[in-house]
């Protein structure tokens, strides 16, 4: 079983757990005997069955089942051992079972609760919170029920409310408080002079869009979804000059994966302000990346990139040879966008696709009709990538592949969801079944170029309750915290560092660093063993723990963050931070 599979079996089990021993309580208060018991026998079970489910999560670290064991093991406990014994003498008048049922299933409903809305780590507040709600609500059944609480009871009630009261508090304030993220300006772009320079003007404004035949309104660069693709001959000076003409949420233009000096990776609020209608920002960094990166706007980008403010930058390490494809994958206004391509492509000649994923979540590439090697991810090269026949490749939120081959004499499609994106002909073939390449074990595998790291730091990725702002919001959190409340990741310029992350959430967080790329070193304690892998956007899925490292060699602050944009939006950025 994975990990991911225990944290819903365990979430299913809890569940089941509480609403039997409420839903015990209620039949013995309305004096429905059998259907008391076999409830309760239901409850005493699950609760039991869930010291098998928490010993296993706890086995795969002890971030997945912090709280469980601190904070619903002694409730869970208490539960049993208030109810269990009254179970087992079974009184005639099962009325009077009917407490301590309720409070085995106030027990596990506040533990539940802990789980659903603070997560990890498990404080010290959130413990007596869930034990005063347990009290407190005991007592308002017990005053219901007409059972008079004894005196030693409301005195231990009134202890442990205060003492939550006190605590509690402890939990809408930040691990740490965040160091103040400087905002406005950097210093101006050094000037960057006698190369080829490349220039490009992107307005962006409202428009209509052709979605598949639906017309459907978007947010364009030069009036086109995607946006001008931006290509350059590594070496040659990049000058972007961004014009707003009427996005009232203001843009920016962040290089995705591009390790761009910090002041020009467009993150409105901490490199620079978000352009507003009728302003405009130039964008100059060399192009010294090769490969397939994509660009996008990073203010408001959840709607932004949705509603079509993103485009391609690929760059080249020279005159193009053969077919050079770029398939940047969009979701707009719902539907798959843009529509299929089709082209000729001559036998022998030799073709690159660059897949794209610019949408929020993953998306399934498969390439038929002929063998093909994944010749990059994310913009750097593989080493030692071995010919894949029907094998599927999964593309993380931002993430890039690209795929060469020779172009046989017979037709070859690529399909993305099941759904033809690029074709140079019929291909009539049923991948969904095919298996989907591990990049961790795919390429010849080379030494780690470091043997000690000066920094680590670990990412636990979770949902919570964040108090913080006006309204209460259900948030995506890190360490328990939320944007702007999670403090940054501080490093010295030269810094080996490395991360470790953590999903303990239901769903899946792309996860996304500025300005450099991280080596995967390992995912769920298993070394990667391919070709080494430098990704700047990779899948973290749920109950998945994955190492990365880096050398901090980009100064400036950096944005850290999940790249489902509405997570993003919803709390889960963080900064890197050089000190
Ligand atoms: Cu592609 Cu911070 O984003
Ligand atoms: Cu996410």
């Amino acid at each position: 079983m994975t990990t991911g599979s225990l944290l819903v079996a365990d979430l299913v089990i809890a569940v089941l757990a509480t609403a039997a021993w409420l839903g015990g309580g209620a039949a013995s208060a309305a004096r429905r005997r059998p259907l008391a018991l076999g409830l309760a026998a239901v409850a005493l079970l699950a609760t039991l069955a869930r010291a098998i489910t928490i010993t296993a999560l706890a086995r795969a670290g002890w971030w997945f089942a912090a709280e469980k064991i601190l904070i619903a093991g002694p409730l869970s406990l208490a539960a049993v051992g208030v109810a269990g014994p009254r179970l087992l003498w079974a009184p005639g008048d099962i009325r009077a079972v009917a407490l301590p049922l309720l409070f085995a299933g106030y027990a596990t409903s506040s533990a539940l609760l802990v789980t659903i809305l603070h997560g990890y780590p498990a404080s010290a507040g959130a413990g007596l919170l869930a034990v005063a709600g347990v009290v407190a609500a005991t007592v308002i059944s017990g005053r219901a029920l007409g059972a008079r609480p004894s005196r030693t009871v409301s005195r231990v009630a009134l202890v442990v409310a205060v003492a939550a009261l006190l605590t509690g508090t402890g939990l809408t304030v930040a691990p740490g408080a965040a160091p103040a993220i400087p905002h406005g300006h950097g210093p101006p772009a050094a000037r960057i002079a006698d190369e080829p320079t490349r220039r490009f003007t992107l307005t962006a404004g409202t428009a209509t869009v052709d979605a598949g035949g639906r017309i459907v309104a978007a947010w364009a660069f030069n009036e086109q979804v995607p946006g001008p693709e931006l290509t350059a001959t590594v070496g040659d000076v990049l000058e972007v000059t961004l014009r707003n003409r009427d996005i009232e949420r203001g843009l920016t233009l962040h290089w995705h994966g591009y390790d761009v000096p910090n002041d020009q990776d467009g993150v409105p609020g901490v490199t620079q302000a978000a352009v507003r209608p009728g302003q405009e920002f130039v964008y100059r960094f060399r192009a010294d990346q090769v490969g397939t990166y994509w660009y996008h706007t990073h203010s408001a980008s959840d709607v932004g990139v949705r509603m079509g403010l993103y485009g391609v930058l690929v760059v080249r390490p020279g005159p193009v040879t053969g077919l050079d494809v770029t398939v940047p994958v969009h979701t707009l206004a719902g539907r798959p966008f843009p529509a299929p391509r089709v082209e000729q492509a001559e036998a022998g000649v030799p073709v690159r696709l660059r897949l794209i994923n610019t949408d929020s979540t993953t998306h399934r590439y498969v390439l038929a009709g002929t063998a093909f090697r994944v010749a990059a991810v994310d913009g750097v090269d593989l080493r030692g990538p071995t010919p894949l026949v029907d094998t599927a490749v999964l593309i993380p939120a931002g993430g890039r592949y690209d795929l060469v081959f020779d172009a046989p004499a017979t037709p070859v499609a690529l399909f993305v969801d099941g759904r033809a994106v690029y074709s140079t002909g019929p291909v009539s073939t049923v991948t969904g079944a095919w298996p989907v390449l591990d990049p961790l074990g795919y390429g010849a595998t080379a030494p780690v170029p470091w043997s000690r790291f000066d920094r680590t730091f670990t990412l636990v990725l979770d949902r919570g309750l964040d108090l913080r702002r006006l309204l209460p919001r259900y948030a995506h959190t890190v360490n328990g915290a939320a944007d702007p409340d999670i403090p940054p990741q501080v490093v010295r310029l030269g810094d080996v560092v490395r991360f470790t992350i953590v999903n303990r959430s239901q769903v899946v967080h792309p996860w996304h660093l500025h300005g450099h790329h991280v080596l995967v070193l390992a995912r769920d304690g298993e070394p990667a063993a391919g070709s080494p892998l430098w990704l700047d956007s990779f899948d973290v899925r749920p109950g998945e723990v994955w190492e990365v490292a880096f050398r901090a060699d980009n100064p400036g602050v950096w944005a850290n963050h999940c790249h489902n944009l509405a997570h993003a939006d919803a709390g889960m950025t963080l900064h890197l931070m050089y000190s």
